[in-house]
């Protein structure tokens, strides 16, 4: 059975920390797909916001992380497609919450208010935690989001 793959994209206020958790993600064995930006140079968040849906709804990716510099404008942008569920954590508390509680399908993390050591924390805990279903999903069910 093919293994999921994890989705990284970023803008550039995300690209330091894309890159430590790229290299964290290899070194743990998972299978990445990098939706980039590369480089420090300017881009727009959306687009990477959209990059990370469109991954996702292919089934090229099961589930993703997305930096932008606070994390709060790529996590606006990606809730806007339907079948994304894009949590903004902060800690290894909110980071287990979003997958027990909210089905999170994708981490959002802030690379210019995070540190390094929280932000692997987070993804380590994202990666291993499961939904826990019952009243959990008759939340996220109400919300009108579809389950990938
Ligand atoms: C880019 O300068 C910055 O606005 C962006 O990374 C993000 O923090 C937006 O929410």
């Amino acid at each position: 059975m093919p293994r999921d793959v994890i989705a990284l994209a970023s803008d550039h206020g995300g690209v330091d920390l894309k890159s430590l958790l790229k290299d964290e993600l290899l070194k743990t064995g998972h299978d990445l797909l990098d939706l980039g930006t590369e480089g420090p140079q300017s881009v727009d968040y959306p687009d990477f916001a959209e990059a990370m849906a469109e991954a996702i709804r292919s089934g090229k990716a099961k589930n993703g992380v997305l930096i932008c510099g606070t994390g709060i404008g790529i996590s606006i942008a990606a809730n806007r497609y339907p079948f994304i569920r894009a949590a903004l954590v902060n800690d290894a508390t909110t980071a287990r919450l979003a997958r027990s509680h909210n089905d999170a399908n994708v981490l959002v993390l802030g690379g210019r208010t995070m540190g390094a050591e929280v932000a692997k924390d987070c993804l380590k805990i994202f990666l291993e935690t499961p939904f826990e279903g019952g009243r959990h999903a008759r939340r996220v069910e109400k919300m009108g989001l579809a389950r990938t």
